[in-house]
């Protein structure tokens, strides 16, 4: 006969290689916390049903306590043999408290109790990562706050577009991440509701009580389908979604850091604790943290593609290749941990240079668009102003000069409406300032968003 937990029927074990290829235990002991905290939660409702005598549920709490010590001190001994994490630790819950360890998995399955643990642990991720994306929304805001008179190019199609304040960049960022952070929300209430009573799919004879087991676990509820509760890992999916989008953010402000911090732009230092050299190059600072993050930007995606691939033809309901499901999740939760905590140390260390920004401002005729409203202020039609505007543009581009350049005849040859007051219309600061409508540019709306924002952390 087998001796694995389940070997009842086999007459022969296992052959090595299936163990190997079988085995989860060597990712899925990151979920013993999970999975003795639900056991503790099954052992007492199994005791105030009366399907153990509350002696036994005793027994098997403490054995439960002992064995996340052991876990914790590192002296448990992990084997490869008995699979998973979780017949690791009923199996040494049995040889602690002896023959009542063989009631714990009494109304249970492994689906249902697998499934437990990953809604437990990837709700605990989630809220780990909101917490995180947090702080890093907090230092976006404070740099805002510091740096709400600095100009720069904004840019469409990569190209200068209009002016903006520093503070309205970085503060679309932090907008970014307060929505990362409502989606993971929505994700944790949908992620956090127990499967425990469903059993292996079809749910249980025994006189259960989930909702005893999913108050204890801090669960918002539990499972309405016995199938639906040991089949689908759409929370899984959900959050790596979640962390796919807020990945996907932190990308795009390294593509700026990494464009930013390149001398021809000059607008960024980098701190020295967050840049490399090169081994040839001795003049060399390399943005290698921002790029590794676009980098690492791929696996959060590939992660979400792989779960999204084993899900998609497997009949209901628990099928093994569920089990597939942890590392893909194991590896995104590492990696939008590690990306949003350097972010925020990196973007704490950030330098902005101002007066680089404002060069830039002069060299890509942000001033355009205001040439072309000013001429609307003088009752001229917008397609008409935004041509005079671009002939405008096309003689200072002639000379190698700026908007601002130009004489007065020489916008009086182009258009006779334009008067000695174009000056103001067009610097940039004005151009700034003006956009003071809702969610612009402007210091008041800026001002408004950052009140928002920090109502929003405070809160
Ligand atoms: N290690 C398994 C998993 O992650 C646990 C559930 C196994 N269930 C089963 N019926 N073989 O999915």
């Amino acid at each position: 006969m087998s001796d694995k937990p389940w070997g009842g029927r086999f007459k022969e074990g296992t052959s090595l290689a299936v163990e190997a290829y079988t085995e989860s235990i060597s990712f899925d002991s990151v979920l013993y916390a999970q999975d003795i905290a639900g056991s503790k939660a099954h052992a007492r409702m199994l005791g105030r049903q009366g399907i153990i005598t509350p002696q036994e549920a005793q027994q098997l709490i403490e054995g439960l306590d002992q064995v996340r010590a052991e876990i914790e001190s590192g002296s448990f001994p992990w084997k490869r043999e008995l699979e998973d994490v979780h017949m690791n630790i009923e199996s040494r819950l049995t040889e602690i408290v002896g023959e009542v360890g063989k009631k714990l998995h009494t109304g249970r399955s492994r689906n249902d109790q697998v499934c437990l643990d990953f809604r437990l642990f990837v709700s605990d991720c989630l809220r780990e990562w909101m917490r995180l994306a947090r702080s890093l929304a907090a230092v976006f805001v404070r740099r805002a706050d510091e740096n709400r008179g600095v100009l720069l190019p904004g840019c469409t199609h990569m190209q200068p577009a209009q002016p903006v304040s520093l503070a309205q960049h970085l503060l679309a960022y932090a907008w970014m991440l307060k929505r990362d952070v409502e989606r993971m929300e929505g994700c944790e209430r949908r992620a956090r509701v127990s499967p425990l009573g469903a059993a292996a799919l079809a749910g249980t004879t025994y006189p259960l009580a989930p909702e005893m087991v999913a108050d204890e676990l801090g669960m918002y509820g539990v499972f309405d389908n016995s199938m639906d509760a040991v089949a689908d890992r759409d929370f899984a999916l959900e959050a790596l979604f979640c962390a796919s989008v807020c990945m996907g953010h932190l990308s795009r402000f390294c593509e700026e850091l990494i464009w930013w911090s390149n001398p021809l732009f000059g607008f960024v230092t980098m701190s020295d604790r967050h840049s490399t050299g090169s081994s040839i190059m001795p003049q060399k600072k390399n943005p290698d943290v921002a790029e590794i993050m676009r980098g690492k930007t791929g696996r959060a995606y590939g992660n979400l593609f792989s779960l999204m691939t084993i899900m998609k033809g497997i009949p209901l309901t628990y099928n093994r290749d569920l089990q597939e499901d942890k590392e893909p999740f194991i590896d995104s939760d590492k990696t939008l941990r590690h990306s949003l905590s350097l972010m925020a140390e990196m973007l704490d260390g950030l330098e902005f240079h101002a007066g680089r920004m404002k060069e830039a401002l002069s060299r890509g005729y942000l001033n355009a668009t205001e040439l072309a409203d000013y001429l609307v202020g003088k009752g001229v039609p917008f397609r008409e102003a935004h041509r005079i505007s671009g002939r405008s543009v096309a003689l200072a581009e002639s000379r190698g000069a700026a908007l601002e350049d130009l004489a007065l005849a020489d916008f009086q040859e182009i258009c006779p409406s334009i008067g000695k007051d174009v000056y103001a219309a067009l610097d940039y600061g004005t151009a700034v300032s003006r956009r003071n409508a809702h969610g612009g540019t402007g210091p008041d709306p800026v001002a408004r968003q950052i009140e928002a924002m920090k109502l929003w952390l405070a809160g």
